[in-house]
């Protein structure tokens, strides 16, 4: 029994299946699908490069592929160019294939003799001859949904408040399968059903960022759950014991460690276990990380947390250079403004999904004059503006960017100079120094 046009959507939410648009379909198909396969390292690539993308040998010449596959995804293919054992007179199941040998590479086949095919039905390929070119096929590329992460699956530490909740929301809403994590399971379970019931994808996972095998947990809950991991959101971070009220001298090392276990360390425990998978995968990855303002400049009485934060940013750096050679990308997002209020309040209070600026406009009103930051809005920032942010670094916009930190939402405070100016200083100018005279 052929699936219904329902039951194929029901089986993969995700994937916006628009059977209407059959010129699209037909489009995709005529597209040839070669890979390469590294004759130093075995490794797959596509599309094809002239270089293999882990070892940097010589790619040899592509090929096409065929073999057994795992259906991935089922769509009906109402009609087409006219094939060999293709019924064209009746809704016809196409699969899309995931090939035994690379997870990941993905075929568009024709099941001729399954037609009930599901997802996880183990498959042969069988190509689809159109009379000229003879290997129709494609990889799901799903930029015309208009999302900026389709079917990306990112997993994000310390999701279950403030920027990470901020990000899994928005990321959710732009196509990607989210797994949420936050040392806090019941914000972490928060944040995925509120994906799920605007009809997202979200798991919910509880990894402590100071645990390693927690972090791999979650990383195995992505490729479970998703089938592959494409970004590590690593934003977990906490204040400083005293919130900058504690002398330098008094600091304990119990204090400094408790700090930095979480925004030096678990930054690169996350970026670990997101590595080992991403070159399991063989094809690149994309790792993002919640650095700070407080990296490249000083808060006051914030030196341990600073000074993790600047290791956070010099980390993609490094990242950045090793790992660049097997296509994984690394930056970071140094938010000043319009951060979480939760930051500042006890780790299970309610989260409030607010910034600073927008708690005390709130209360206040919200008057950009009275602001010390130079540029003047309307509103006051939010997590949002880091978030979208994030959601740049994280999609393929930024594709070829790597070892950078981007100031996050400082509407020009990092550009200001320490020497005072008054407001309307060019008014009060002496009229030599505007003549020249
Ligand atoms: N709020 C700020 O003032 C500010 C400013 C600049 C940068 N940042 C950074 O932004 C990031 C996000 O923080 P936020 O502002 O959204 O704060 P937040 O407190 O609202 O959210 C942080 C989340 O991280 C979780 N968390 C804490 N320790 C964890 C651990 N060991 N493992 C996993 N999860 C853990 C918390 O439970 C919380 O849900 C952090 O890296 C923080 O350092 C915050």
């Amino acid at each position: 029994m052929s699936p219904t046009d329902q039951q194929v959507l029901e089986s993969f939410p995700n994937e916006p299946i628009d059977h209407d648009n059959k010129e699209h379909y037909r489009g995709r198909l005529q597209r040839r699908l070669l890979v390469n396969r590294c004759g130093d390292c075995g490794t797959w690539s596509q599309p094809p490069r002239g270089i293999c993308p882990a070892c940097w040998a010589d790619a040899p010449e592509a090929t096409e592929v065929s073999g057994r596959g795992t259906v991935y995804l089922t769509m009906l293919l109402h009609q087409g160019p006219p094939a060999p054992g293709v019924d064209y007179t009746r809704p016809h199941p196409v699969v899309v294939v995931e090939l035994e040998e690379q997870p990941g590479l993905r075929f568009t086949a024709a099941l001729v003799d399954a037609e009930d095919a599901r997802i996880g039905t183990p498959v042969e390929l069988t190509w689809i001859d159109r009379g000229g070119e003879p290997t129709p096929a494609f990889r799901p590329a799903r930029r015309y949904t208009g999302m900026r992460l389709p079917g990306k699956t990112v997993v994000i530490t310390g999701a279950g408040s403030g920027l990470g909740r901020e990000s899994a929301l928005l990321f959710a809403r732009e196509g990607a399968n989210v797994v949420v994590t936050d040392l806090n399971e019941k914000r972490a379970l928060a944040v995925a059903e509120q994906i799920g019931a605007a009809g997202g994808a979200a798991v919910a996972v509880r990894a402590d960022v100071r645990v390693a095998a927690e972090l791999d947990a979650a990383v195995a809950t992505a490729v479970a759950e998703f089938g592959r991991l494409d970004v590590m959101f690593a934003n977990a971070g906490v204040p400083p014991e005293g919130f900058g009220t504690v002398a330098f001298e008094d600091f304990t090392l119990d204090a400094w460690h408790a700090v930095n276990d979480v925004v030096l360390t678990g930054v690169f425990l996350s970026c670990q276990a997101a590595v080992r998978q991403f070159k399991r995968q063989g094809d690149g990855g994309t790792i993002v990380v919640t650095g700070s303002a407080g990296g490249t400049t000083a808060y006051p009485g914030f030196f341990s947390y600073c000074a993790g934060k600047a290791g956070a940013h010099q980390l993609v750096k490094c990242l950045a250079l090793d790992l660049g050679r097997y296509g994984i990308r690394a930056n970071a997002l140094a938010p000043t403004h319009g951060m979480s209020i939760n930051f500042v309040m006890p780790p299970d209070a309610e989260v409030l999904g607010r910034s600073y600026e927008e708690v005390a406009a709130a209360a206040t009103g919200w008057d950009p004059r009275n602001s010390p930051i130079p540029l003047k809005k309307g509103r006051p920032p939010g997590l949002i503006d880091s978030a979208n942010v994030a959601l740049f670094l994280a999609s393929d916009e930024s594709e070829y960017m790597s070892g950078m930190v981007l100031p996050a939402a400082d509407g020009g405070t990092l550009s200001r100079v320490a020497m005072m100016f008054e407001e309307n200083w060019e008014q009060n100018l002496p009229p030599e120094a505007t003549t020249g005279d």
